[in-house]
């Protein structure tokens, strides 16, 4: 099991990887204590559930909703949850999106900590603090930064995984590579079978690099002001991508990672080969999906993106593997390269 601490200037937070699941009941208090979970994970894991009461949420992104959040916090209410509750959410990443800006929220914050049952959850999304709802379509429009105490990710639970879920997490776990730890792409792109296998080990080693990367990162720049906008790297298009296509979320950062690897290379900021390594390596694991979407609806769409300021988009280019690099970019400039991408 690897311990990495994520120290920000008001919050500790400890990831556990490799970690038994199990072990949560060691981390918790002994009262005032409400798991967060959706109907799925409950389905699978809720027997073995700590003995405290559970809610249940609607799987899905359906349920990021601010009108969740009013539900949810009228049941810790009737269940006399005060400040000194607990919240531990065991989901992937609507679960800990949602149950984490609850405890940022309800009473003015209380604790809370996660199980994180997804790849994407394991290797992004549960970890740095993010919490967040939507807004319609528009993702985490309201949100804010609230640490777990600790974050366990047991990759035992990966096995039951759809083959849908496994893979759109590993666009997350490719998008660190790229921008952070380059050893992912190289282990991904020699262990094909013992990752689709979901070798326990290896996914152990490979999630504990991914947090690793995204702890330094989020050490620095908590609130993302500037470093951290690295880890939106393929966001940009991949956020339009995901509200036009019914992809899940991996599958449109993947094709938003296409797009920010093409226009880099466009931009010759790196050459052929570093394109090509990155493009077949999503190919390899079949990340990258067909969409029909004009350059004017992804205008419309990005311009909607939260990351916006101004006309012009902070834009996470690459200048190799293992090298990001942040640019404003006019938005018109990011449509003519889309247009030019799409060949209209
Ligand atoms: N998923 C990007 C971030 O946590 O900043």
């Amino acid at each position: 099991m690897e311990r990495i601490i994520i120290k920000t200037p008001d919050s500790i937070s400890a990831i556990m990887v490799g970690a038994r699941w199990e072990a949560v009941t060691r981390l918790l208090p002994e009262s005032g204590v409400v798991i967060i979970t959706d109907k799925n994970v409950f389905n699978l894991y809720g027997k073995s559930f700590p003995d405290f009461p559970v809610i249940k949420i609607e799987p899905g992104e359906e349920s990021k909703k601010l009108r969740v959040i009013e539900t949810l916090a009228a049941k810790l209410l009737k269940l006399g949850i005060d400040r000194s509750g607990f919240i531990l959410a065991v989901g992937g990443g609507v679960v800990c999106d949602v149950a984490g800006f609850l405890a940022s929220v309800y009473l003015r914050g209380i604790r809370c900590g996660y199980v994180s049952t997804t790849l994407l959850s394991q290797v992004d999304a549960s970890t740095g603090g993010k919490n967040g709802v939507n807004l319609d379509r528009i993702k985490n429009v309201i949100g804010n930064f609230k640490q777990p105490e600790f974050v366990i990710c047991d990759t035992t639970m990966l096995r039951t995984l759809s083959d849908e879920e496994y893979l759109s997490g590993m666009a997350e776990l490719i998008k660190t590579g790229i921008i952070g730890d380059a050893s992912i792409i190289e282990i991904l792109e020699k262990n094909y079978a013992k990752v689709i296998l979901r070798d326990r080990k290896l996914l152990s080693e490979l999630v504990a690099r991914s947090v690793k990367f995204k702890a330094s990162v989020v050490a620095k720049d908590e609130k993302e002001s500037g470093l951290r906008r690295i880890l939106n790297f393929g966001h940009t298009f991949g956020h339009a991508i995901e509200l036009h296509e019914a992809f899940k979320h991996g599958y449109a950062v993947a094709s938003g990672m296409e797009l920010a690897t093409l226009f880099s290379y466009n931009k010759g900021l790196i050459d052929r080969k570093v394109c090509n390594r990155v493009i077949n390596l999503m190919k390899k694991y079949n990340l990258l999906n067909s969409y029909n979407i004009s350059s004017d609806t992804i205008g419309e769409l990005i311009l909607h993106d939260k990351k916006k300021s101004g006309d012009n988009i902070h834009f996470v280019f690459i200048e190799g593997i293992g090298t990001p690099e942040i640019r404003k970019v006019p938005a018109g400039e990011l449509i003519g390269f889309y247009k030019k991408f799409k060949k209209e």
